[in-house]
């Protein structure tokens, strides 16, 4: 485990932070009941290994650049932001609209952000908190001063809808923020990102890049579909989230008793229940969405950060911990102070 040098992005009267969230999820609800109907499978196998009941499957032409527009003007909407105030919008996505133009450059056209510079990361499920990582050493550094950080996923677009063992999982939404110096010493006090190459294949989708161009024979085997060792991942998703968690924590002088609310990556209840039971804090301080959304990937802590947020789950003073784990491998944490 490599120790992240980076950590504050205080000064001394002012600290780069989130002064807006936003959200969106598609309209149309897939319940474990309507899934029971095309694979061999239950409510209750899905509830009991994962927590999830339902998911959000984006309607047809709804792309992730629709999704991510939409969770963004919230955002700006609940920071008092316009689009012209925006220097750089960062999307992390594996569902790109297209390869390129990148889906940040969608977005920018879509809310007609004219000044903001764009671009994607890839990071599988840890792509909002890196893109948040970044937008925090772009500000630190005098690079610019708002910086509109989407995480936007339509997993549905890239799920083999015939394989029982992954179809179940996955949703489709959105979420972001604005980030921008703030006065006074509330803000990101800590973020940490990692990942591990090595493990690139418990997760990933083979198809579709230089590696495997898109052929039919690609296609008939189903390699421009998501691939999963469930077991795997699951283990890798406890262990790094987990030791993300107490860097953080390091990082930030904090303890877990200092927490009021921890935002962890959306994927399976078993894996948030161990993660609580390692990191010996209640289950209740976990904000859990994914019986509702299942895993929406770069989306999927985003969208429970804003939730959080416009539910009063913290006040402004109060510390949060967001902690995420996605395919690469890649992980990664942050402490907030509201
Ligand atoms: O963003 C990060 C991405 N992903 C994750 O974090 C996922 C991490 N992994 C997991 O959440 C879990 O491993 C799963 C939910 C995917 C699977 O749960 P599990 O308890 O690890 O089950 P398993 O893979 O060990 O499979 C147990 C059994 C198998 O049957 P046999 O071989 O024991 O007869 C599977 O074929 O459950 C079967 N199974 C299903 N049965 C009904 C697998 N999927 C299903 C299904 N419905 N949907």
């Amino acid at each position: 485990m490599k120790k992240s040098p980076r950590a504050r992005s205080r000064q001394p009267n002012r600290t780069v932070s989130i002064i807006g969230t936003g959200s969106y999820v598609p309209e149309r609800v897939l319940t474990n009941a309507d899934i029971e109907k095309f694979v061999e499978t239950s409510d209750e196998w899905i509830t009991s290994r994962t927590g999830i009941k339902e998911r959000r499957i984006a309607a047809e032409g709804e792309h992730t650049s629709h999704m991510a527009a939409k969770a963004a003007q919230r955002a700006m909407e609940q920071a008092g932001v316009t689009p012209g105030e925006i220097d750089v919008i960062i999307l992390g996505t594996v569902t790109p609209d297209t390869f390129f133009p990148s889906t940040a450059c969608h977005v920018q056209r879509i809310l007609g952000a004219k000044n903001a510079a764009c671009f994607d990361i890839s990071a599988a499920c840890s792509g909002f908190l890196f893109a948040v990582e970044i937008a925090q050493q772009f500000i630190t550094n005098h690079t610019c001063n708002t910086v509109l950080v989407i995480g936007a996923d339509k997993l549905s677009s890239i799920v083999n809808w015939e394989d029982r063992n992954t179809c179940v999982l996955f949703g489709d939404g959105a979420g972001a923020a604005v980030l921008r110096y703030r006065a006074g010493s509330h803000g990101v006090i800590t973020t940490y990102m990692a990942s591990d190459g090595n493990y690139g294949e418990i997760l990933h989708m083979p198809g579709g890049g230089c590696a495997l161009p898109i052929t039919r024979d690609n296609v008939d085997q189903r390699l421009n579909t998501l691939h999963m060792n469930g077991r795997e991942t699951f283990k890798q998703a406890i262990i790094s989230m987990s030791a993300a968690a107490t860097i953080a924590l390091e990082q930030a002088g904090l303890t877990t008793d200092d927490l009021t609310c921890i935002i962890p990556h959306q994927a399976n209840m078993r894996i948030i229940e161990a993660l609580a039971e390692r990191m010996k804090v209640p289950l209740g301080k976990f904000h859990v969405n994914l019986d509702r959304y299942g895993n929406t990937s770069a989306a999927a802590v985003a969208i429970a950060l804003d939730e959080a947020n416009r539910s009063g789950r913290f006040q402004l003073g109060d510390y949060v911990l967001l902690v995420v784990f996605g395919g690469g491998l890649t992980y990664a944490s942050s402490v907030i102070q509201w």
